[in-house]
């Protein structure tokens, strides 16, 4: 069980990435390479004593990652690097970034999306649906409730609801002084027995958790190209990303980057 300075220190950590994503907002233009949007994070978390906990992280398959934070265009779903596209950002584009940072002993790791400049009816419908199934799902996470709870209202409303599809196989995690720990947080409920180990698991208090629904327009399938980071959807549709870190109080959910949903979804 998290003491009250541990969670003092981690809303800390948790609002070092919000303020970072609310800097970016006037960062974020067309014209703009993701060379100098991941080199202004990282001025950013320096200023915060909030360096990021994702450059250099292994995961086995894949060289060190190489970025401050991913950055994922239009087709990347998720871990997209500032070395993988000299293309500057251009009008109608939609970008996903995801910040994680160790500030004070604890991680903070939060994603949003956003369009640069103008929104296509696509990439606006899609934002849309991607933020209303993180706030939906995240009000499912009571204390004493199955995990499933937060997968059937996130599922209920991206697939069901606006008829986008939420990509299998990536979720979301439990986290602390590690950016990694258990439970695996799945956006869709398993569909046969033992596909989702977890899914019986409870929310209880103390737990703090990284929630992410990664949402595709058409596809449901996930694709990544050797043992490079970026994780495309199948069909190259758009995809989106939002993660929020919470934590699980006797009440009930504590979003700790609530502060993200005060963003604009069309920047620069
Ligand atoms: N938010 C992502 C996650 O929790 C970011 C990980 S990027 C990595 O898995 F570089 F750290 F792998
Ligand atoms: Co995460």
């Amino acid at each position: 069980m998290p003491t009250a300075t541990d969670i003092s220190a981690a809303s800390a950590a948790a609002a070092c990435v919000v303020e970072t994503h609310r800097r970016l907002v006037d960062v974020l233009a067309p014209g703009r390479t993701l060379a100098e949007i991941d080199a202004f994070i990282a001025r950013t978390l320096a200023e915060l004593d909030a360096p990021s906990c994702f450059l250099g992280y292994k995961v086995r398959g894949h060289p060190p990652y190489p970025s401050h934070a991913c950055l994922s265009v239009n087709e990347v779903i998720v871990h997209g690097t500032h070395d993988m596209s000299a293309k500057p950002l251009e009008e109608g584009d939609i970008i996903s970034i995801d910040i994680g940072v160790r500030h004070r002993g604890w991680i903070g790791d939060a994603a949003w999306t956003y369009a640069i400049r103008r929104a296509t009816p696509l990439g606006a419908s899609m934002m849309r649906a991607g933020r209303e199934s993180l706030r939906r799902g995240i009000a499912a996470m009571q204390p004493g409730r199955p995990l499933t709870d937060w997968a059937r209202a996130v599922q209920q409303c991206v697939e069901r609801e606006h008829g986008f599809h939420l990509v299998r196989g990536l979720g979301g995690h439990g986290y602390g002084k590690s950016l990694h720990t258990a439970p695996y947080i799945a956006n869709t409920m398993p569909g046969f027995p033992g596909e989702w180990p977890d899914a019986r698991t409870l929310f209880k208090p103390g737990m703090l958790l990284a929630v992410e629904p990664m949402l595709a327009a058409t596809t449901t399938e996930i694709e990544s190209l050797g043992s490079a980071w970026p994780i495309y959807t199948a069909d190259r549709s758009l995809s989106v990303h939002y993660e929020a870190d919470v934590l699980i109080e006797e009440s009930g959910p504590l979003n700790l980057t609530a502060g993200l949903f005060d963003l604009p979804d069309v920047v620069g």
